[in-house]
């Protein structure tokens, strides 16, 4: 948690941009597994996090532009509470250590919100993820599923001031980024052929929670790279394969990092493997050169695109002009994801708020197949921090499909990507702040040429 004042400044901007009416933040609550009792680790919805910095579940709060107040609702242990969870501080100690002073029980919420409504003020709100917040906020607004509309005001003010990182944010990060490293370097030296998938991932895991921290996110680690979220851990390691693991660590107060890297399981990597692998990494290393604000980061995606379509000409898989391949989108075959997105409270930063207030400020996406998976597009600004993900991918039920009608056939020659199939699939992915004049890495250097990776293997 930062200081109250970082909260109190945060509240005050948030005022001013929004201009009037309530601005009403849900807190996540507790959810049960498979009873009530049994729950899922608490994880903390990130704009409550982001504003009131309380990371304790059954809180929501409201900022009342208006008459300039700030209120958290919750509720006070009971003795039964208290039998099985110790004492907590109380809802005002939690309050005041965020610079609000008033707090109220959570039943005076709904009261709050009637009054707001019938004297015609504007309740605004973001769009929610989870099933619990949707019946909440149906609740307390009387209305029914369908009649919900989240506030264009406030999503772009909550947008704006999330997607431009301070400096102690930015330690947040870069503590996150640095177990995240740790992840990844610990996969290289421990993965060995025998072993399964299950077993490095544990191994993984093991690293961000002897850290004191969390998952970002579920971890992806796999032999089947080409599935870009394959989350089973099914496959025992072989020599010939390839791993791919993408995962990251989340702090105590929320901050994420998130890295992939993909390494041989033998000591070396195979000249057919290297072949590949270091077009991908000449992708990675031309769209990190690019990073500097002003340029948008759709122009660095079509440059990593045409690095990778050019690196597929030199082997015989693809023909025609780079530059023509990827405007038509003939890429989405090896790439028919996004090169990176921003990354902060969330991994996928924001998400719930919508790419297009996110990571196009307003402009409408793609619908282009590999396009429309871009979740970043707009020019880049100092504070956004972002990850850069670029991957190769041979996907036998893609090329199938596309093969069978020929599709792109001017850019694609089947026959020879035929005889790359089975590749699986590379991605290495890094987080970078974008600066002043260019863009930093964030965290420790993971490996990220064949040389490298085979260093620690
Ligand atoms: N690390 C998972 C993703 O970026 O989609
Ligand atoms: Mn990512």
């Amino acid at each position: 948690m930062f200081s109250a004042d970082t909260y109190k400044q945060r509240r005050a901007e948030l005022k001013k941009r929004v201009g009037s009416g309530l601005v009403l933040l849900l807190g996540n609550d507790l959810v049960g597994m498979n009873y009530a009792d049994n729950e899922y680790p608490f994880r903390q919805d990130s704009t409550f996090i982001y504003y009131f910095g309380l990371t304790n579940p059954g809180l929501n709060a409201i900022i009342d532009i208006d008459n300039d107040r700030e209120i958290i609702f919750g509720d006070e242990l009971t003795i039964d509470d208290i039998v099985w969870t110790g004492v907590l501080p109380t809802l005002h100690e939690q309050a005041h250590d965020v610079g609000v002073e008033k707090t109220l029980p959570t039943a005076d919420l709904k009261k709050m919100l009637d009054e707001a409504k019938a004297k015609g003020h504007k309740i605004h709100y973001i769009p929610y993820y989870r099933a619990e917040h949707r019946v909440k906020l149906f609740n307390l607004l009387g209305i029914k599923p369908g009649q919900d509309e989240p506030s264009v005001d406030l999503i772009r003010a909550v947008v704006d001031m999330r997607n431009h990182k301070t400096a102690e944010e930015i330690v947040e990060i870069e503590k996150a980024c640095d177990v995240t490293a740790d992840m990844h370097m610990q996969a290289m030296r421990i993965a060995r052929p025998g072993m399964t998938e299950y077993e490095v991932m544990a191994e993984v895991q093991k690293v961000a929670q002897a850290a004191g921290m969390a998952l970002s996110f579920p971890i992806i680690c796999t032999t089947q790279g080409q599935t870009l979220h394959q989350h089973k851990y099914l496959h025992t390691l072989n020599p010939g394969d390839m791993l791919l693991l993408d995962a990251g660590a989340e702090t105590a107060g929320g901050y994420a990092g998130d890295m992939s890297s993909t390494i041989c399981v033998d000591k070396k990597f195979t000249k057919r493997q290297k072949d590949v692998y270091d077009i991908q990494v000449a992708s990675h290393l031309a769209a990190v050169d690019a990073l500097k604000p002003g340029v948008p980061f759709e122009d660095v995606y079509n440059l990593s695109c045409e690095v990778i379509c050019q690196g597929m000409k030199d082997l015989g898989i693809m023909k025609g002009d780079p530059k023509e391949a990827v405007p038509a989108g003939a890429h989405a075959m090896f790439m028919p994801c996004g090169l990176g997105h921003m990354m902060g409270l969330d991994v996928h930063d924001m998400e719930n708020l919508g790419e297009v207030w996110v990571g196009y400020n307003g402009r409408p996406k793609s619908t282009q197949f590999g396009r429309k998976s871009l979740r970043l597009a707009r020019p880049l600004e100092p504070g956004f921090v972002l990850t850069i993900e670029p991957g190769i991918y041979f996907i036998p039920e893609l090329i199938d499909l596309w093969g069978k009608d020929n599709k792109f056939g001017e850019f694609i020659n089947y026959n020879e990507l035929n005889k790359w199939r089975d590749w699986t699939g590379v991605r290495n992915e890094e987080d970078y702040l974008i600066t002043a004049d260019g863009a930093r890495r964030l965290g420790k250097k993971i490996p990220l040429t064949t040389e490298e990776v085979e260093a620690l293997r």
